[in-house]
């Protein structure tokens, strides 16, 4: 797919809103026929040509996710006036937030979870072998799936100056940082096992439909709960879900708070509740008819439930995971 300009397409449905941007479904304006795409915009403030100019050239780097099936692809990126838009594939299913919505059960199954955790393990170690980066952002929203069954991530953090140029707060983020993130040791940088953290948060998540930690009044008190607090796996509603001792050990692995103790994504890989499986999009598949909507991945036009989801509003994401208890 290549695009040469943001004048070739047109929006056709909303798929999500954040406090400085949004995420639409976007066709080609001359191929209606053409396979649909996703496009974030991002609105930043205070920016000039020259900051738009290197935020493009820098995104650039994600074509080279293009060759990694658990990395959404990346299209092309574009400025006007102050808002830089993303082009990507659309992952016509959606986020896995508002997938645990929108599920019968209000949360996935472990054989689900382990497919989650094998597209996100592929997906962050394709971004540290090829790309020599880490995704710093591992969140339920942040990963998607199709009609395939196919899981994939997102929204990896490519480019400095976009970092930058977005005066947001990052709170819907916060609520997945590990501790080392929240409070850096002097002079030592965070790695992946940053992003296993993130990893192991996320996928409590999933698993339970509900975000773990205890809803704080704000978000100070919220980051002095990850540091000091215990970790999901030593809280009582964990211990009492009955999970595997597989799915147990895994999550225990991600919630050293002392990331030199936490496994890193490439032992992860190899732990018991992953190690013997594989991507299997049919597992996914199955999930999704059983557990959102009958039609996904048939013939039948389902999704448009999922394009006429209420978009999430700027206070919504302030409120962090909807999932809080
Ligand atoms: N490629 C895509 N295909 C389909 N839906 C997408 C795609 N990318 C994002 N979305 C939808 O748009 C919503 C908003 O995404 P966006 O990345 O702007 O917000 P976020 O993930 O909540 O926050 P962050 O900016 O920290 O990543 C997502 O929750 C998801 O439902
Ligand atoms: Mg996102």
């Amino acid at each position: 797919m290549v695009l040469a300009s943001l004048d070739d397409v047109i929006k056709v449905a909303a798929r999500g809103r954040v406090i400085q941007g949004a995420v639409y479904e976007i066709t080609l304006k001359d191929r209606p026929d053409a396979a649909a795409m996703a496009m974030k915009e991002i609105e930043l403030q205070q920016t000039n040509e020259a900051s738009c100019v290197q935020i493009v050239r820098e995104l650039d780097i994600l074509k080279r996710g293009k060759n990694c099936p658990f990395i959404v692809e990346f299209y092309g990126a574009f400025y006007k006036e102050c808002t830089i838009s993303i082009v990507m594939e659309l992952m016509d299913v959606g986020s896995w937030d508002k997938l645990l919505k929108r599920a019968k059960d209000g949360k996935a199954t472990e054989a689900v979870v382990a497919q989650v955790a094998i597209s996100v393990l592929g997906g962050l170690q394709f971004l540290k072998d090829h790309l020599k980066i880490i995704h710093r952002d591992i969140k339920p929203s942040n990963i998607l799936a199709n009609t395939k069954g196919e899981v994939k991530v997102c929204d990896f953090s490519v480019s400095g100056e976009l970092h930058k140029s977005m005066a947001r707060t990052y709170t819907g983020t916060f609520y997945y940082m590990a501790p080392e993130r929240i409070r850096p040791k002097k002079s030592k940088e965070y790695d992946v096992r940053s992003d296993v953290w993130s990893l192991g948060v996320t996928l409590v998540e999933l698993s339970m439909g509900n975000y773990p930690y205890p809803k704080e009044s704000n978000v100070y008190a919220m980051l002095s709960h990850i540091v000091n607090g215990p970790t999901p796996v030593e809280m009582d509603a964990y211990k009492e879900a009955g999970f595997t001792p597989a799915f147990v050990s895994f999550c225990e692995s991600c919630f050293h708070k002392d990331a030199d103790n936490r496994s890193t994504n490439k032992e992860l890989m190899e732990h018991d509740f992953v190690g013997a499986l594989s991507a299997d999009k049919s597992v996914v598949l199955a999930w999704l008819r059983e557990q959102v909507d009958s039609t996904i991945g048939t013939a039948a036009p389902a999704l448009a439930a999922a394009a006429a989801l209420p978009e999430a509003t700027a206070s919504d994401e302030l409120k962090g995971p909807a999932t809080v208890p």
